[in-house]
């Protein structure tokens, strides 16, 4: 299942992480790709919120500590792997237990450990478009990313 949309407003890339995230169960994977500043800690940031992460859980991007916890109505593991590159690092590390585990796992770079990762995640590409303008392109591939997918109504195509 694909899905594109392109929003006009960090706001309107938020609403579409908010409908996804009304969906997700522990064990979900969303696997974020494309360039600095296209959108996946924005994206990543209106999901937490959606999940009940408060102000004080403030969501940033963990390019340098590779990996932010957040308690919502489940746990957010979010990972940046930009410096990591290699998915056998980031599963000695310990990635899988998480992935496997009891929240939602949210993936910056995901292109860079997509080896590692389960067949069934949602997938999203961000591409800049203009100043204001960002091209969301969703993919399932498996029945709990596809249960995602579907929860976004507006913009589909
Ligand atoms: N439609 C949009 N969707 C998401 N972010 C947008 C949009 N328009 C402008 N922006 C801005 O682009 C930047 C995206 O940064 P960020 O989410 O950190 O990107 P990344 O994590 O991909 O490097 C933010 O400053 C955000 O306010
Ligand atoms: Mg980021």
């Amino acid at each position: 299942m694909k899905l594109e949309t392109t929003t006009d407003s960090p706001e309107a890339t938020q609403a579409v992480a908010a409908q996804i995230a009304s969906a997700i169960e522990p064990g979900d994977v969303i696997a974020l790709c494309g360039d600095l500043g296209s959108g996946k800690t924005c994206f990543t940031q209106g999901l937490a919120a959606a999940l009940g992460v408060g102000e004080s859980g403030v969501v940033n991007s963990p390019t340098f500590v590779l990996l932010n916890v957040y308690q919502g109505r489940l746990p957010i593991y979010h990972f940046d792997t930009y410096r990591l590159g290699d998915p056998d690092t980031w599963l000695d590390l310990g990635a899988e237990e998480m992935l496997y585990g009891d929240g939602v796992c949210i993936i910056e770079w995901a292109d860079l450990v997509a080896e590692a990762l389960p067949e069934d995640r949602l997938s999203i590409e961000f591409e800049h478009v203009s100043m204001n303008e960002r091209h969301l392109k969703l993919t399932s591939s498996g029945p709990n990313s596809e249960r995602l997918v579907s929860r976004v109504t507006f913009g589909s195509q």
